[in-house]
């Protein structure tokens, strides 16, 4: 069997809001490990902690306990800046509202974010990556829904990151554009090697994953391994 590499290694996350009759553990006891090359899916209702959960795996957010894994340093005792350092050199985020800049150009948003996508080779690898090569010069306002969260995909890819964290990636779209994407997601795996989390809350999508990981009240609470994962074309939710 294939030696599995890890890439990143949570143990034992707790994070919590609020305090007293109103206090919530949005992680309870949240251990898992992510592989390299892995598509990853993490399954659960509104409120689960999946956000909580990807924002601390990504760097973006501290969890109150426990300590995250990644190469030989553990995030959760950096410090703030070390932690940005880390997460800019290493870690992509796409979300479900593209978050791209109106005044700048596709290019200019994709260019402007990462540091080492100052080079136009690098930029158009990303763009011919998310087949957006035609459509670089143009504002997000005149590019579809599909066609900016694939600027928004080409953005995280820019700065060749090991881990892409995408949280609800096609929540804002329709369902065949949002199909598309989950289509493009499944691409940067299988044919770019690429270490790809998708958080969502419908079940189905999971199915295209190699793990699926299911959430509730800030818990796993299970863990399901697909021996031959459905590709993202043949789902349906
Ligand atoms: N900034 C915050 N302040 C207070 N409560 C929060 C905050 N972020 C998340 N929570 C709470 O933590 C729990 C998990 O939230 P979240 O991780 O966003 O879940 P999901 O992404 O699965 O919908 C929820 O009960 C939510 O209300
Ligand atoms: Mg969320």
């Amino acid at each position: 069997m294939e030696e599995k590499k890890i890439l990143l290694e949570a143990r034992h996350l707790w994070k919590s809001y609020g305090r007293g009759a109103a206090k919530v553990d949005a992680l309870a006891d949240v251990s898992l490990t992510i592989y390299d090359g892995e598509l990853l899916t993490i399954l659960g209702s509104s409120g689960s902690g999946k956000s909580t959960l990807l924002n601390a795996l990504g760097g973006m957010d501290k969890p109150d306990k426990g300590e995250i894994l990644s190469g030989g340093q553990d995030l959760c005792r950096m410090k703030d800046r070390a932690l940005t350092a880390y997460r800019k050199k290493n870690v992509g985020f796409v979300f479900q509202s593209f978050n791209l800049i109106a005044e700048l150009t596709a290019r200019e948003n994709v260019a402007l974010t990462a540091d080492t996508a100052h080079d136009p080779a690098i930029i158009e690898t990303v763009f011919n990556m998310i087949g957006m090569s035609d459509k670089m010069k143009n504002y997000p306002s005149q590019l579809s829904g599909g066609q900016q969260q694939r600027v928004s995909i080409a953005r995280a890819l820019a700065k060749n990151p090991s881990l892409l964290l995408c949280d609800e990636p096609t929540g804002a779209l329709d369902y065949e554009t949002g199909k598309q994407i989950l289509v493009e997601l499944e691409r940067l795996v299988r044919e770019h090697g690429k270490t790809v989390v998708i958080v969502t809350h419908t079940q189905e999508i999971g199915k295209m994953s190699d793990r699926m990981i299911r959430m509730r009240n800030g818990r796993i609470t299970d863990v399901t391994e697909n021996k031959t994962p459905v590709p993202a074309v043949s789902i349906e939710w």
